[in-house]
C-alpha cells in the first residue's frame, strides 16, 4: 500500500498543486480529489484538477500491478461522496509482466521537461505505442501534421498572451512559483525551463511574476512535435479517463527515453479550447503535450504522505467528503 501511496504522489499535476487525498479503506485505497486546491482562474471547473487526480490513480494501479496484485478499479464508487474519484482495491494476485516492470520503474523517474529538445523526430513504433497507450485507457493521442502544430502553436501563443495579460492569472500564478524556502508542492524554479529566444514555441512562463528572478532565453527545436489527447464527450468521466490516459502516455514515453512536456494554455481558455477539440464528433481536447529527446531535467517537489493520507472515517455517521 505504502509502494502504491508513493506512486500515486509522484503524478504531475496543473502546477505542482497535487490535488489529492489518499485513505486506505476496506484493504485498498481511495483516491480523492482535494478541491481546496483547484486553480480558479485557469480550471474553474476542475478539469485540469481531475486529470491530475487520475493520473496518480493510474500511478496507483501500475503500482499495485507491479507489486504482484491485478488492481480492481470501482470510479466514483459512491454518488455521496462526489470527490471520491477512485478506490483501488488489491484483486487476484498476477506476477507483473515485463511492460507493467517497466512502466512501475519509470513512475519515479518521470518528470515534466521544459527544456529544448533535439531535432530528432520521433519513430514511428514510438508514436504508434504512445497512441495505444491512450486508447487503452479511452482516449485518442492524435499527433500533430505540419499545419495542425502550426494551428495549435498559434492558439496556445494566443491563449497564453491572455493569460499573461489577466492579473487574477499573475496572482494564481504567484501563489503556485513563490514558495516560501522548504515548501513541498508548486513549480519550483529550478523546474521553469527557458523561453523561446524566437518567441515561436509559447512554453508556459512560470517566471512571470518574478522580476528578479533571472528568465533565461534558449533556442527551442524549430518543428516541434505536439500531441493532442482528446476524449469522447466531456465531464468528470471524461476528464478521469483522459487523466489516466496521459499518464500511461507519459510512463511510455519515460520507457522509451522521450521527455514530455504538457502545455495546455490554450485548453484553460474556452474559446480556444473550442477550436482544437472536434466537438461536431463530441470529441474533446483535454492536453496538448510537446514530446522530443532532451536533457534531463530537475524534479519537482511532492507532499509527504503525512500531509496527503487522511483517516479512516470512524463511522458512517462521520463519512463526509474533503471539508471545504
Ligand atoms: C493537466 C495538466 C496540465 C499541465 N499543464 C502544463 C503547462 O501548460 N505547462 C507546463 O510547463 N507544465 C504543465 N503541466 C505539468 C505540471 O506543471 C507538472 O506536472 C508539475 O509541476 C509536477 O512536475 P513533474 O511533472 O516534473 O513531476 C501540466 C500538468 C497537468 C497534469
Amino acid at each position: 500500500m505504502r509502494i502504491c501511496l508513493e506512486a500515486a504522489s509522484a503524478a504531475p499535476s496543473i502546477h505542482n498543486t497535487q490535488p489529492w487525498l489518499f485513505r486506505l479503506r476496506d484493504g485498498g485505497i481511495d483516491i480523492l480529489a482535494d478541491r481546496r486546491r483547484r486553480l480558479e482562474v485557469i480550471d474553474p471547473q476542475g478539469r485540469e484538477l481531475l486529470i491530475s487526480v487520475a493520473a496518480a490513480v493510474l500511478n496507483a494501479r501500475v503500482a499495485m500491478l507491479g507489486c504482484g496484485w491485478v488492481p480492481i478499479l470501482r470510479v466514483f464508487p459512491n454518488a455521496a461522496q462526489p470527490d471520491l474519484v477512485a478506490r483501488i482495491t488489491p484483486g487476484p494476485a498476477a506476477a507483473p509482466d515485463p511492460t507493467v516492470r517497466a512502466l512501475a520503474a519509470a513512475i519515479g523517474r518521470r518528470r515534466t521537461n521544459r527544456r529544448p529538445f533535439s531535432d530528432l523526430p520521433l519513430p514511428d513504433p514510438v508514436v504508434t505505442e504512445l497512441t495505444a497507450a491512450a486508447a487503452a485507457e479511452g482516449a485518442v493521442l492524435a499527433t500533430a501534421d505540419t499545419a495542425g502544430t502550426e494551428a495549435v502553436l498559434a492558439l496556445t501563443r494566443t491563449a497564453d498572451e491572455w493569460q499573461r495579460a489577466d492579473p487574477a492569472y499573475r496572482e494564481e500564478l504567484a501563489a503556485w512559483t513563490l514558495p516560501p524556502r522548504g515548501r513541498s508542492d508548486g513549480v519550483p524554479a529550478q523546474a521553469f525551463g527557458p523561453q523561446d529566444e524566437r518567441d515561436t514555441l509559447p512554453m508556459r512562463d512560470f517566471g512571470l511574476v518574478q522580476p528578479d528572478l533571472h528568465r533565461r532565453n534558449a533556442r527551442f527545436e524549430p518543428d516541434p512535435t505536439l500531441v493532442v489527447l482528446s476524449t469522447e464527450g466531456d465531464g468528470r468521466l471524461a476528464w478521469v479517463r483522459a487523466g489516466q490516459a496521459l499518464q500511461r502516455v507519459l510512463l511510455t514515453a519515460a520507457v522509451r527515453g522521450v521527455a514530455a512536456a504538457p502545455m495546455t494554455q490554450a485548453l484553460e481558455e474556452p474559446l480556444t479550447r473550442q477550436l482544437i477539440s472536434d466537438q461536431a464528433h463530441n470529441q474533446y481536447a483535454q492536453v496538448i503535450l510537446r514530446l522530443g529527446y532532451g536533457r534531463a531535467t530537475a524534479a519537482s517537489p511532492r507532499r509527504p504522505l503525512a500531509e496527503t493520507l487522511i483517516a479512516e472515517p470512524r463511522s458512517a455517521a462521520c463519512r463526509s467528503d474533503v471539508p471545504s
